[in-house]
C-alpha cells in the first residue's frame, strides 16, 4: 500500500467565497487562483468539524465541467513530467476531484467514493449518499477476521477464503459529498465552475453550515494536504485511475484510506426502478403511437439517459439529443428552457423554423448536472409550476412509490399557486418555502412532504434530497402511460397537451411568465430592490401608480418581503423576494438570483389565476400583458437597469 504523509499548507483568506443559493459558483479564472479551491474545501471541513470528517466516507464527483489546464500544470508541475499520456488525460479532466481526494485524506477521512470519470449527476449524488453501500471488503475482513487484507492495485477487491457476501454487505455508507458543478451555467475556460457540499441526508448543506463555511474562508490560515510521493508509479492519487472501477487503498497517519471508483449510474437506476413501473413506461415508449425525444444539452444527464431510456425502457437511440457529456457543454448554455434548449424546442415544433417533420409526442431536457428538467408536448410547453401541480394531482394513481398517498406538497415562493389548488382539492399538507431546494429537505426529513417543485425547472420528491431531472421525465412518462393504458392498442393517444388542458379545466389555470435581466450592474439591481421595498410602505401610493399604468388590473391588497420560518427547526430566512399580491389572486414577485457568477440577475415573476374553464386557453403572454406593463412601470425597470427588454423570458 502506498504510504502518504500530511502537510499543512500555509494560505490566506480570499475574498468573495460566500456560497450562493446552491454552493460557490465563479468563473473558472477565479477558481484558478492559487489555493482558491483548497481554501473553500478546508473551510468546509472546518465547518463540519474535524471530529466529523475524521473517519468519514465522502463522495466527490460532478457534472464533468471544465477546470483549467493551467491550474493543473501549476499543481502537478513536477508529476506531469513523470506521467503517461493516459494518466495525464485523466488528471486534466479531474483536477478538482484529485485535489479534494488529497485534502480528504489529509483531513483524516476514511474513504472517498468517486463516480467513474468523476461524473455523477446531482440527483445521483443524493441517491448515492442515501442508498449506496460501499464494497469495502478489506475493511470488513479486518473487522471480522482480524486480518489485514489489501485490495489489489487496479482496484477490484481481492477475493479469498475469508470473503463472503455478508461481509461485503456490511460495507460503508457515505457521510456527505462535494458536488463539482455550476448547474445550468455554461462551462469552459471562460465560463463557470462550482462546488457545493451535501450532508448525510443527501441534501445541500443548510444555511447554518454555509454561513460557517463563509466565516471560515475569511480567517483561514492553512489547509491539510497529503504530500505526493514523487516516484512513479507509486505516486497518488495519480495512481488511482478514475476511469477504472475499483478500490485503491493507501496508508496515512490516521490509518487506511480508500478511493473507490464506481459506476455512475447503477445506484441511481436501481432507485428509479424501485419508484416507477418501468414495464408500463416501456410499453408506452415502444408503442408506434408514442414518439419521444430527450436532450441532455451535453450535460451529465447523458450518462444516465442512455442507460435508462434506451437500455432499460427501449427508446430509440436516435431519440437522444446531445447526450454525450462534454466539459464545455458543446459551447452551449446547459439550461433547459425555451431559449437555451433550442434544438429540442425546434424539434418539438415550438421553434421559429417551421419544419415539415412531425414533432415527437413528448420532449424533455436537463441542465448541466441533471437536476433540472423541461417538459414539452408536441408544439406545447408545460410550465414548471404546472408540471409539479400535475405530477402531484396524478402521483397516487400513476406512480407506485406514491400509491399509499402523499404526505404533503411544497413549492418555492415564486412558483405559481397551481400546486396550492391541487393541495386544497386533495386535502394535502402544503408548504411555501423560499427559493432553494434545501428548504424542502427539512420538510421531507420530517415526513411532511412527498412532492415539490420550483418555477426554475426543478421538480422532485422525497426519494432523494435534490431536485431530479430524470425523475421528472419518468413521472410524466408514468402519467402518460397510466392515461393511455387502454389506448395504446386502439383509440386516440392522450397527449401532454390533453393532460395539461384537462388539469386547467378542473383546477383553473395560473398564467405565468418569468422575465430575467441577466448580468445587470449589481449596484443598480440593489437600488431597484430597495426602491420596491420602500414603495411597499404605502399601498395607496402603489395603487395610484398601478392604476395610472393600467386601470384594467385589480388592486394590490398586500405587499411584503417574503420571510420564512421553517416549521421543523424554526430557523428564519429573511429577504426572500418582494411580493405584490393583487385582489384577484394575481402576483408580481421581484427577486435577485442567487446563482449567478457575475453582476446581478433580476428575476420578475408574473402570475394571474383564471378559474373560468372557458378562459383557460389563451396565449399566456397575451393574457399577462397588462400585468407585465404594470410590473415594468412599477419597478422602473428600464430606468434602474438601462434594459428595455429582458435577457430571457420563460
Ligand atoms: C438552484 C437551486 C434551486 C433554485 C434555483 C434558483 O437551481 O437548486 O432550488 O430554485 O437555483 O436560482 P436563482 O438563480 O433564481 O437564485
Ligand atoms: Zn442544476
Amino acid at each position: 500500500m502506498v504510504v502518504f504523509n500530511v502537510s499543512r499548507v500555509e494560505t490566506a483568506p480570499i475574498d468573495g467565497q460566500k456560497p450562493g443559493t446552491s454552493g460557490l459558483r465563479k468563473k473558472v479564472k477565479v477558481f484558478k487562483q492559487p489555493h482558491y479551491l483548497q481554501n473553500f474545501v478546508q473551510a468546509t471541513f472546518n465547518a463540519l468539524t474535524a471530529q466529523k470528517v475524521r473517519g468519514a466516507t465522502l463522495v466527490v464527483s460532478g457534472d464533468g465541467r471544465y477546470f483549467s489546464k493551467d491550474a493543473i500544470q501549476h499543481a502537478f508541475e513536477i508529476l506531469l513530467t513523470l506521467l503517461t499520456m493516459r494518466a495525464r488525460a485523466c488528471i486534466f479532466a479531474c483536477l478538482s476531484v484529485c485535489i479534494i481526494i488529497k485534502m480528504a485524506a489529509g483531513n483524516g477521512a476514511r474513504r472517498v467514493w468517486v463516480g467513474q470519470n468523476g461524473l455523477l449527476s446531482t440527483p445521483a449524488v443524493s441517491a448515492v449518499i442515501r442508498e449506496r453501500v460501499g464494497v469495502d471488503v478489506s475493511y470488513c475482513l479486518v473487522q471480522k477476521a482480524g486480518l489485514i487484507f489489501f485490495n489489489n492495485v487496479n482496484g477490484s477487491p481481492m477475493h479469498n477464503e475469508f470473503y463472503t457476501p455478508e461481509l461485503e454487505y456490511q460495507g460503508s455508507r457515505a457521510t456527505g459529498a462535494f458536488i463539482l458543478t455550476a448547474s445550468h451555467n455554461p462551462g469552459g475556460p471562460n465560463e463557470d465552475f462550482g462546488i457545493k457540499y451535501n450532508m448525510e441526508n443527501g441534501g445541500p448543506a443548510p444555511e447554518g453550515i454555509t454561513d460557517k463555511i463563509y466565516e471560515n474562508t475569511k480567517t483561514i490560515k492553512e489547509y491539510l494536504m497529503t504530500d505526493v510521493p514523487d516516484v512513479y508509479p507509486s505516486s497518488w492519487p495519480l495512481y488511482v485511475d478514475i476511469a477504472a472501477i475499483g478500490v485503491t487503498s493507501f496508508n496515512g497517519p490516521e490509518g487506511q484510506f480508500d478511493v473507490e471508483v464506481f459506476d455512475s449510474a447503477s445506484d441511481y437506476v436501481k432507485l428509479m426502478k424501485s419508484i416507477f413501473d418501468f414495464e408500463s413506461i416501456r410499453k408506452l415508449l415502444s408503442s408506434p403511437k408514442f414518439t419521444f425525444c430527450y436532450d441532455a444539452l451535453h450535460g451529465v444527464a447523458g450518462a444516465y439517459a442512455n442507460r435508462i431510456f434506451v437500455e432499460e425502457l427501449g427508446a430509440q437511440e436516435s431519440s437522444l439529443l446531445n447526450c454525450v457529456p462534454k466539459e464545455d457543454f458543446g459551447g452551449g448554455h446547459p439550461d433547459p428552457n425555451l431559449t437555451y434548449a433550442k434544438e429540442l424546442v425546434d424539434c418539438m415544433g415550438l421553434g421559429k423554423s417551421n419544419s415539415e417533420v412531425e414533432p415527437p409526442e413528448f420532449g424533455a431536457a436537463a441542465d448541466g448536472d441533471a437536476d433540472r428538467n423541461m417538459i414539452l408536448g408536441k408544439r406545447f410547453f408545460v410550465t414548471p409550476s404546472d408540471s409539479v401541480a400535475i405530477i402531484a394531482a396524478n402521483a397516487v394513481e400513476a406512480i407506485p412509490y406514491f400509491s399509499a398517498g402523499l404526505k404533503g406538497v411544497a413549492r418555492s415562493m415564486p412558483t405559481s399557486a397551481a400546486l396550492d389548488v391541487v393541495a386544497k382539492n386533495l386535502n394535502l399538507k402544503f408548504f411555501e418555502v423560499p427559493t432553494g431546494w434545501k428548504f424542502f429537505g427539512n420538510l421531507m426529513d420530517a415526513g411532511l412532504c412527498s412532492v415539490c417543485g420550483e418555477e426554475s425547472f426543478g421538480t422532485g420528491s422525497d426519494h432523494i434530497r435534490e431536485k431530479d431531472g430524470i425523475w421528472a421525465v419518468l413521472a410524466w412518462l408514468s402519467i402518460l402511460a397510466y392515461k393511455n393504458k387502454q389506448n395504446l392498442d386502439g383509440g386516440k393517444l392522450v397527449t401532454v397537451e390533453d393532460i395539461v388542458r384537462s388539469h386547467w379545466s378542473s383546477y383553473g389555470r395560473h398564467y405565468y411568465t418569468r422575465y430575467d435581466y441577466e448580468n445587470v450592474d449589481a449596484g443598480a439591481a440593489k437600488e431597484l430592490m430597495a426602491y420596491l421595498v420602500k414603495l411597499q410602505s404605502s399601498l395607496s401610493e402603489v395603487n395610484k401608480i398601478v392604476c395610472g399604468i393600467r386601470s384594467d388590473v385589480s388592486k394590490v391588497v398586500h405587499a411584503d418581503e417574503f420571510e420564512y420560518k421553517d416549521p421543523v427547526d424554526s430557523s428564519i430566512s429573511k429577504h426572500q423576494g418582494i411580493r405584490y399580491l393583487f385582489e384577484d389572486g394575481s402576483r408580481l414577485v421581484f427577486r435577485l438570483s442567487g446563482t449567478g457568477s457575475e453582476g446581478a440577475t433580476i428575476r420578475l415573476y408574473i402570475e394571474q389565476y383564471e378559474k373560468d374553464p372557458s378562459k383557460t386557453g389563451r396565449d399566456s403572454q397575451d393574457a399577462l400583458a397588462p400585468l407585465v406593463e404594470v410590473a415594468l412601470g412599477l419597478s422602473k425597470m428600464q430606468e434602474f437597469t438601462g434594459r428595455s427588454a429582458p435577457t430571457v423570458i420563460t
